[in-house]
């Protein structure tokens, strides 16, 4: 009976606790507001509209919620203002590969999102049947940000778009993998006075004649990409530049055919990117770009025309001291290369440089011994030239550098021990010279990051000792046409990684030693022909 009186007593009090009031929501100050209903309602309409989500970006977006999640504030990618709740953000960027893309259409219901500042559908397949950028975005007078980058659209840019007065960032790039987006008009943008950046790569512009001019009716713009848009010309001229904001500009990838200096955007000074790779322009460089002091990346790469005229470089560079990538590959350039390093690369102190691309042109004379001044370069990249002489000590002040291309040139001479004291290097290519003498250990003692070495076709002998056990692991490893045998270079074992080995006609003659099968078991190409 004690034990009966003892179970009810404790029945009762197990009730009691659980008709305890709960501290309802609303008293606690500290807790947001939860989603307001007709925007939860917009956002299911958005869901519906959603045929395919194999990433499952939506999965939390249920209308019982199941773990207390009705409140839509809550659901993945969305964010609401702490203090109204009204939705300010939709974040729905595919971050993986293609097959994790949401399919099916951008539904109207967002319109309900009357506070939208943030949209972000990057990368997911939301083009609907029409397969057209949607207009009714247009009338999302709060974004500031809407990126609808990679989304396979074709057909025009919706002129409707210049009535998102707020808007500080507009992503309409990459379209066209799967359509093809254009335009014709261009002067909706000029209505964006708030616009810092504008991504309109790939969007097809061949039409639009005074982009130069709608672009400087833009003066709040920081960023400005126009690659690959068909662009015809920039050869326009501005009677005043108002563009004062401008860091960055790429118009890499359009045609556009006519002499260097006649370009519009040369007064830029504001600029600290500038990419026009592959923009089919020839001529000198302007002189205005040595006033440039802003620039931090400058690729004038593959810029030549059908006619390929030569061209000798007469700007001068040297006060560019913010400087930190200059790509001149394929830029049709001939003449001394000392004279080009003393007196046209920017002469600073400390020297920002960090990477020197001077593959494919025509240059000639010996490398500068204060090469080695350059202490902050970590490329350098002069392959396919016609440089002569030895390669100076001095680069071996160049501590910091990973790659060095001097392939496909005319250097004689040793290979000075110092290239031994380039710890960080992990890229190291000299074919192709005619470089000699021994190469040992000592030149490869310190080169504890090398990944791939390319020595062939020189005239080079390497005498390393078989019980050598090297610093570094190569995954490719070039030695055509080395003095390397009589004995199977077996320094070669601690190698294991190698995927690409070329030893051929390397004055081996002995018989593959037991380890070969283990050591290169990773191989995908592989010649040792001709011993
Ligand atoms: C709202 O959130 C922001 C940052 O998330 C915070 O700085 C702010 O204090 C919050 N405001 C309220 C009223 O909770
Ligand atoms: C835009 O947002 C502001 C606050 O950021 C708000 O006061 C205003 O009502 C919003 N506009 C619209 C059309 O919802
Ligand atoms: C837009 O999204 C793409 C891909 O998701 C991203 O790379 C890009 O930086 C975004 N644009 C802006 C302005 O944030
Ligand atoms: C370009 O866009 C317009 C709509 O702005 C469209 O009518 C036209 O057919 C498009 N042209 C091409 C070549 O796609
Ligand atoms: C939006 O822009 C279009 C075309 O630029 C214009 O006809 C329309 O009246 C604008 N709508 C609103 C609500 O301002
Ligand atoms: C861009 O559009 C023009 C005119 O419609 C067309 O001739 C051209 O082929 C297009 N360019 C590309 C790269 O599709
Ligand atoms: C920019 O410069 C042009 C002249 O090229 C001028 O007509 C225009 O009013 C200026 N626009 C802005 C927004 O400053
Ligand atoms: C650009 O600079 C040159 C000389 O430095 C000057 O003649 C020209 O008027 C300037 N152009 C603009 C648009 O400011
Ligand atoms: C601009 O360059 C184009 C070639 O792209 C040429 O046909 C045109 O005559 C040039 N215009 C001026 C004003 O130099
Ligand atoms: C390279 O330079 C040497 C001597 O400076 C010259 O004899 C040779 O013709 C040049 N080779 C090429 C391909 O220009
Ligand atoms: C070499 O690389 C290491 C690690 O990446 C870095 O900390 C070091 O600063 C580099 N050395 C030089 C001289 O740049
Ligand atoms: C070989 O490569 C694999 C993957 O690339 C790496 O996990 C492994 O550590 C490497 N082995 C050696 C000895 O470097």
């Amino acid at each position: 009976m004690l034990v009966s009186l003892l179970c009810c007593f404790l029945f009762i009090a197990t009730l009691k606790a659980q008709q305890q009031p709960q501290p309802a929501a609303s008293d606690n100050t500290a807790s947001p507001p939860s989603c307001i209903p007709h925007e939860r309602d917009a956002l299911l309409a958005f869901k519906h509209a959603v045929t395919s989500d194999p990433a499952g970006l939506l999965t939390s977006w249920r209308r019982d919620g199941g773990h207390g999640e009705q409140d839509c504030c809550r659901w993945r990618g969305v964010r609401c203002s702490n203090r109204t709740g009204h939705v300010h953000e939709l974040r729905l960027r595919n971050t993986r590969e293609e097959a994790a893309a949401m399919e099916g259409k951008i539904s109207p219901s967002l319109l309900a999102l009357d506070h939208l500042e943030h949209l972000d559908l990057s990368w997911n397949d939301l083009t609907g049947p029409s397969g057209r950028l949607p207009e009714f975005l247009g009338s999302l007078k709060n974004l500031s940000y809407l990126n609808l980058s990679s989304i396979p659209f074709y057909g025009g840019l919706p002129p409707q778009f210049g009535n998102l007065s707020r808007l500080q960032y507009l992503d309409l790039s990459n379209s066209n993998f799967r359509g093809d987006t254009n335009s014709t008009d261009l002067s909706w943008l000029t209505r964006l006075s708030s616009i810092q950046y504008l991504n309109l790569d790939l969007v097809n512009l061949s039409t639009v004649v005074d982009w130069h001019h709608v672009m400087n009716m833009l003066p709040s713009l920081r960023v400005l990409h126009l690659s690959d848009c068909s662009l015809a010309s920039a050869n326009q001229s501005l009677p005043h530049l108002n563009l004062t904001n401008l860091e960055e500009l790429d118009a890499s990838w359009n045609s556009f055919d006519h002499p260097m200096v006649t370009s519009w955007f040369w007064n830029i000074t504001s600029l600290r990117y500038l990419y026009l790779h592959a923009t089919s322009m020839y001529g000198q460089f302007p002189d205005a770009l040595g006033d440039m002091t802003s620039l931090q990346v400058l690729d004038l790469s593959y810029n030549y025309n059908n006619d390929e005229k030569y061209r000798i470089m007469t700007t001068d560079l040297k006060n560019l001291c913010n400087l930190e990538v200059l790509n001149l590959d394929w830029a049709l350039l001939y003449g001394d290369i000392a004279e080009l390093f003393r007196n046209k690369l920017p002469r600073c102190s400390p020297n920002k440089l960090q990477e020197l691309d001077l593959n494919s042109n025509q240059l000639t004379g010996m490398l500068p011994r204060w090469i080695g001044q350059l202490t902050s370069l970590v490329v350098l990249n002069l392959g396919w030239n016609n440089i002569t002489g030895s390669l100076p000590p001095s680069i071996g002040q160049l501590t910091g550098l990973q790659t060095l291309d001097l392939s496909c040139n005319n250097l004689n001479g040793h290979v000075p021990y110092e290239i031994g004291m380039l710890s960080n290097l992990t890229d190291l290519d000299l074919h192709s010279n005619k470089l000699d003498g021994v190469i040992t250990e000592e030149h490869l003692v310190s080169a504890r990051s090398l990944k791939y070495i390319d020595l062939s076709y020189n005239a080079l002998k390497i005498e390393i000792n078989s019980d050598w056990q090297p610093p570094f692991r190569l995954d490719t490893a070039y030695f055509a046409s080395c003095q390397m045998g009589p004995l199977f270079p077996s320094w070669l074992k601690w190698n294991v990684n190698i995927t690409y080995l070329d030893i051929s006609s390397a004055g081996i003659d002995d018989k593959l030693p037991q380890w070969f099968f283990d050591a290169f078991s990773n191989v995908r190409f592989m010649n040792i022909s001709n011993n």
